[in-house]
């Protein structure tokens, strides 16, 4: 398995630009199946989620037309050409969860789906009752058979209807892709109350919209559907991925670094940025002041960051996504700051390898304090999710010392070329099989 291995301490500076978002380019290529007409995608970021969304596609008959061209163009064109297999099976599922997409979109094209049920993962149990509670109200017909969910649409097919799809944890992103794209080809009206506000949705209903969809309110949390009985083909560029710039710019702030950011969704990022702010963090807009989900800013960092409180929530909260982030750069703070997790709960599993790292963290429920350090010092230390592993990575570029992060498959799921990237603004940083790391570095 393949390791990073990361010399830290040293000072980022240069450019560096945002991809695609691949929770925006999920949702999106999975809508492809709403209709017959070829629909194609640009900036798609290249990452192994992705390949296996263009596999499941084309399991289910929705094919990549643009084989022949690579992945790193970031081009993918689909098309519809076989509409008889309706079953995502747990093969595919198990290895991405962001395969229950497909959902919304089959039901309301082909009239019934089949979907293995993803299982929970490293950062929680992640249940899908929301999903179903919404496409059931649509009058889908829903059952769990041998661990598949099996979805058929009424005979006059799916119906507009008014529903609430707030759940314990507030609103469901996946849940509102999925209901949205399935009220599109319902007969009628549909609203759709406590829906998810992220620019990843508000991206897919731009797209639906621009494919003859009639949807208002995207981006609050009552969005409006009247449904169409048809949609056509489209060519539509996937917004910047404002987790990764946030990566980006957590990395400039931890190693006291000058990163310049191009194509960052600043505008999608006021939370994100008011925290870094508070930090000590100065992100100045360089330029895009009229495109300001794709800018370009200046990030520069005080000397000595200070603590800061967040929460994270639903947005236009602080995102889960990036908390694993500030919390790597947090551990290097003058004083105490506090994170608390309101979506996932348990996504803490960074906090131990932290520690190994020196820092000074204490985990009560769903809230860490983290005690600023001076230094943390290089150690082996054990991805377990993608964002964990980005926390990794940027605690290694602080510390002082060798680090080695085992289990880059996880960051590999997120983060194209992650170590050229930031070896690119002067990081040391390798990627190497862990057969290659000397064996005390392994013994994690
Ligand atoms: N929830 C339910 N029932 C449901 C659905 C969700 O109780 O039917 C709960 C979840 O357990 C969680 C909360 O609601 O406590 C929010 O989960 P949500 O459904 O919004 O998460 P998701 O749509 O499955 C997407 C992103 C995640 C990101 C979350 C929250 C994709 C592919 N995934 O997941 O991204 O953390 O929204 O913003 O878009 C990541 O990129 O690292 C990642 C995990």
């Amino acid at each position: 398995m393949d390791v990073f291995v990361i010399e830290g301490g040293r000072r980022l500076e240069g450019n560096i630009r945002v991809n695609g978002s691949k929770n925006a380019a999920l949702p999106l290529m999975a809508a492809a199946l709403l209709t017959d007409d070829k629909v194609t995608f640009r900036d798609i970021p290249d990452l192994a989620d992705i390949r296996n969304m263009v596999r499941l596609l084309a399991e289910l008959g929705c094919l990549r037309l643009n084989e022949a061209e690579g992945f790193e163009t970031g081009v993918h064109t689909f098309r519809n050409v076989e509409q008889s297999q309706s079953h995502a099976t747990y093969d595919i599922v198990r290895t991405m969860r962001a395969s229950i997409c497909v959902l919304g979109p089959l039901l309301a094209k082909r009239g019934q789906a089949r979907i293995a049920q993803p299982g929970g993962c490293s950062i929680g149990d992640r249940p899908v009752d929301l999903h179903l509670r919404g496409l059931r109200a649509l009058g889908a017909h829903i059952t769990l058979e041998q661990g598949d969910i099996v979805a058929k649409a009424p005979a006059g097919g799916l119906r507009g209807a008014t529903i609430f799809l707030g759940g314990r944890f507030g609103s469901t992103v996946l849940g509102t892709a999925n209901v949205l794209s399935a009220a599109v080809l319902a007969k009628g009206t549909t609203v759709i109350e406590s829906a998810a506000c992220e620019p990843e949705i508000v991206d897919l209903a731009e797209m639906l919209i621009a494919m003859g969809a009639k949807i208002t309110g995207h981006g609050s949390p009552r969005i409006r559907v009247e449904g169409v009985k048809e949609l056509s083909g489209v060519n539509h560029r996937v917004i910047a991925d404002r987790i990764e710039a946030g990566t980006f710019i957590a990395a400039a702030a931890i190693t006291n670094g000058d990163l310049t950011i191009e194509n960052c969704p600043i505008d999608a990022m006021l939370a994100v940025r008011d925290r870094f702010d508070a930090a000590g963090v100065n992100i100045r807009t360089v330029n895009g002041e009229d495109e300001l989900m794709r800018a370009t800013v200046r990030v520069t960092a005080d000397r000595v960051l200070k603590p800061v409180e967040l929460t994270t929530q639903p947005h236009p909260g602080f995102p889960t996504d990036l908390q694993a982030q500030f919390m790597a750069m947090l551990c290097l703070a003058d004083g105490n700051s506090v994170i608390t997790e309101r979506i996932f709960p348990e996504r803490f599993l960074h906090v131990a390898e932290l520690s190994r790292m020196g820092a000074n963290l204490f985990r009560q429920g769903a809230t860490v304090v983290i005690s600023g350090v001076r230094k943390l010092v290089g150690a082996p230390v054990m991805a377990s999710d993608l964002r964990a592993s980005a926390c990794l990575v940027l605690a290694g570029l602080a510390a002082e010392g060798t680090t080695v992060v085992h289990r880059v498959y996880h960051l590999d799921r997120g983060y194209d070329n992650m170590e050229g990237r930031l070896a690119n603004v002067g990081a040391r940083i390798t990627r190497t099989s862990d057969a290659n790391v000397p064996a005390a570095a392994t013994e994690v």
